[in-house]
């Protein structure tokens, strides 16, 4: 068997959204808080997929760091550092490229929708980009991974390469990895459309809230929401054909840590005009202190470098031993 250990990462591709924070980063914090062994990842090779202005890829870096450590990652309990600083995982990423198979890395959704019509002109990165996942995660042998739902079939790719690479070479040498995908907020969807998830990468900065949002603009993003005329449903049935209803329960229901029927016994029967404004308090009041800190940590450029540097050195001492071991197993 393999000893429980917990990876995940995030891309600092543009600011972190309450999507991610809900999503991810919330629950990074709590398997941290259950004792686990936890090693969580800026994703910069991920963002560099598609195009990432280079003094913005370092500035987001950064945010994403103190947005981490400001929402409760301690980064002595933690592993914390940027995935391109660990060699190995671009270099188990190259392995796992030979494992899997084209046909494999053609049925990913993400790829699907993230290259869209043009195919032609999406980088070869963002196609393998599955395939360095895999190796972000099975370089640290990692058991488990928390992720919201988009990452699902990422997820089953990174057990098929594992599985592959395993009976290819006659071994039992890389875990089956589990997805953690729990909570109300597993899939925040936009603000603007209620088909599409919350993203940083989305264009429309309403879409979104963003973990630097200052109140105002927190309150204006939520009482812009798109919705539809029918006041709140009593029980999670009636929100079954709602799409944008639905998203707004379920992050009040994140944000307050309570259930969705919780929620619904509270607010059922009311106008969203009468919701909007208790869900932006409730935002703003849990986002604040988060943000505070980003800002001052922000300022403080040496303490994020420092805490990255160690967790660099972490990363790598459990890491270069099992790339070594994969390169011994492939025979070089
Ligand atoms: P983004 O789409 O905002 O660029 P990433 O690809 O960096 O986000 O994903 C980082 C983590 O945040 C992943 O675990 C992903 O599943 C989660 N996540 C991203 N967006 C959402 C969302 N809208 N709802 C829930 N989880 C999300
Ligand atoms: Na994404």
């Amino acid at each position: 068997g393999f000893t429980p250990r917990v990876f995940s990462g995030v891309q600092p591709s543009g600011g972190l959204t309450l999507g991610n924070y809900l999503g991810a980063i919330k629950r990074f914090v709590e398997m941290q808080e259950q004792g686990l062994e936890t090693i969580y990842c800026m994703v910069d090779l991920h963002a560099i997929t598609v195009w990432q202005d280079p003094a913005k890829l370092s500035h987001a870096t950064r945010e994403l760091c103190a947005g981490f450590i400001a929402a409760g990652i301690d980064p002595e309990r933690s592993i914390l550092f940027n995935q391109s600083r660990v060699p190995e995982h671009a270099q188990l990423a190259w392995i796992f490229n030979c494992v899997a198979r084209m046909g494999w890395m053609k049925r990913m959704t993400q790829w699907k929708d993230k290259a869209g019509k043009n195919q032609e002109e999406a980088s070869l990165g963002l196609f393998a980009y599955p395939a360095l996942m895999a190796a972000d995660i099975l370089v640290y042998h990692a058991t488990h991974v928390p992720v919201g739902e988009d990452q699902t079939q990422h997820l089953e790719l990174t057990r098929d390469i594992a599985a592959k690479f395993n009976h290819d070479y006659g071994v039992e040498f890389f875990p089956l990895t589990e997805s953690v995908i729990e909570g109300a907020a597993t899939r925040v969807m936009s603000l603007r459309d209620g088909t599409r998830k919350m993203s940083k990468s989305d264009p429309s900065d309403m879409s979104r809230i963003n973990m630097t949002d200052d109140a105002d603009t927190i309150a204006q993003k939520i009482r812009k929401a798109r919705t539809d005329p029918e006041p709140l449903p009593s029980d999670h049935a009636g929100l079954a054909e709602r799409a944008e209803a639905r998203n707004l329960v379920n992050i009040y229901a994140a944000l307050a840590e309570m259930e969705v029927e919780q929620v619904l016994a509270e607010h059922g029967g009311k106008q969203f005009s009468a919701f909007k404004p208790a869900l932006a308090e409730l935002a703003v009041e849990t986002l604040a202190p988060v943000s505070a800190e980003m800002a001052r940590l922000m300022e403080a450029p040496g303490e994020i470098d420092a805490i990255l540097d160690r967790g660099t050195e972490r990363a790598r001492a459990i890491a270069a031993p099992i790339l070594k071991r994969t390169y011994e197993i492939v025979g070089m």
